[in-house]
């Protein structure tokens, strides 16, 4: 097979994304493969000449690449192509159609309201009075929490809503749990280590995710840690019910009595070389080559 590296593209998380696309063809170049890069940016995919026999390793990120429209696409030209399908992408992408399908399910996400990006104030600060504060603003259909902010009080709401109202989608306002935040990578249903997070921001945000040295990650053993243990499990729960596939991650948070409540599903999650899944995943021995070539074999499955 020829492995065709989707990367780029043109949403906000861009910049990432090449980067995860680079170190993604890096590793396996290294490894003897022959990776062909391609830029959706660039070129339809319904155009460009394909080499004998693609496969696709999916590194984009955000619109488009994670919310099912590639997806799609690929299936149709019957490209087969690493990571979930159109509609789980699709639904893990939508924020509070994820969050309502866990929670139909028995799952604990923290409470929160979907708010139109053109609501007036009002509306907004009802919804953050129902939830209380702090509380979380995100724009519903986004990663690598571009736009979202944490609220403390209702005099920071205005700064917040107009921060994630910028991605012109809709605007979740979700209850921030106070605790620990901790991710949980998959390969197909199989967790691989959990990781703990401790930014030395409020939260987990671009800056700390891309850009601050002080954020330290814990890759913990299960085996020894009993939240580490339950986070996996309803992560893995998670993973099941929305027929997640290939590599993903899901983001959480444990309380300060150890319960886990899930933030979100990624299905595209960021493969650089300061990526969370390449971390958990240099704990089993494999290196970013193996990874990404254990997802390419997952594609055919
Ligand atoms: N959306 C970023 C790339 C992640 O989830 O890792
Ligand atoms: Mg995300």
């Amino acid at each position: 097979v020829s492995i065709v590296v989707l990367a780029g593209g043109e949403s906000p998380e861009r910049e990432i994304s090449c980067e995860s696309g680079a170190c993604a063809a890096n590793a396996l170049r290294a490894r003897g493969h022959s990776v062909h890069e391609v830029d959706p940016a660039d070129v339809s995919l319904g155009e460009m000449s394909w080499p004998e026999q693609p496969v696709v390793l999916n590194m984009l990120h955000g619109e488009y690449g994670e919310d099912g429209t590639l997806q799609s696409e690929l299936d149709r030209l019957k490209i087969p192509y690493t990571g979930s399908d159109s509609a789980c992408s699709k639904l893990t992408f939508h924020k509070d159609q994820a969050k309502n399908f866990l929670l139909e399910r028995g799952l604990s996400t923290p409470p929160f309201r979907l708010i139109d990006h053109q609501e007036k104030l009002p509306s907004v600060l009802q919804a953050a009075s129902e939830i209380g504060f702090p509380l979380f603003m995100k724009p519903n259909a986004q990663g690598s929490s571009l736009g979202v902010s944490v609220v403390y009080s209702p005099e920071n709401l205005y700064e917040g809503w107009g921060i994630a109202c910028e991605y012109e989608c809709p605007v979740i306002l979700e209850k921030a749990i106070i605790g620990e935040e901790w991710t949980v990578p998959f390969l197909d249903h199989v967790p691989l280590p959990p990781i703990k997070i401790a930014p030395s921001h409020p939260f987990f945000d671009y800056s700390a995710k891309y850009e601050d040295e002080s954020t330290r990650y814990n890759v913990i053993n299960v085996d020894e840690n009993p939240v580490a243990r339950h986070v996996t499990e309803i992560s893995q729960n998670a993973c099941e019910m929305l027929g997640t596939h290939g590599v993903c991650r899901v983001d959480l948070i444990a309380d300060e009595a150890g319960q886990g409540w899930i933030l979100e599903v990624n299905t595209s999650p960021g493969m650089t070389s300061h990526s969370l899944v390449p971390m958990s995943a240099a704990a089993l021995g494999w290196d970013l080559g193996e990874l990404c070539e254990r997802n390419i074999l997952s594609a055919f499955t």
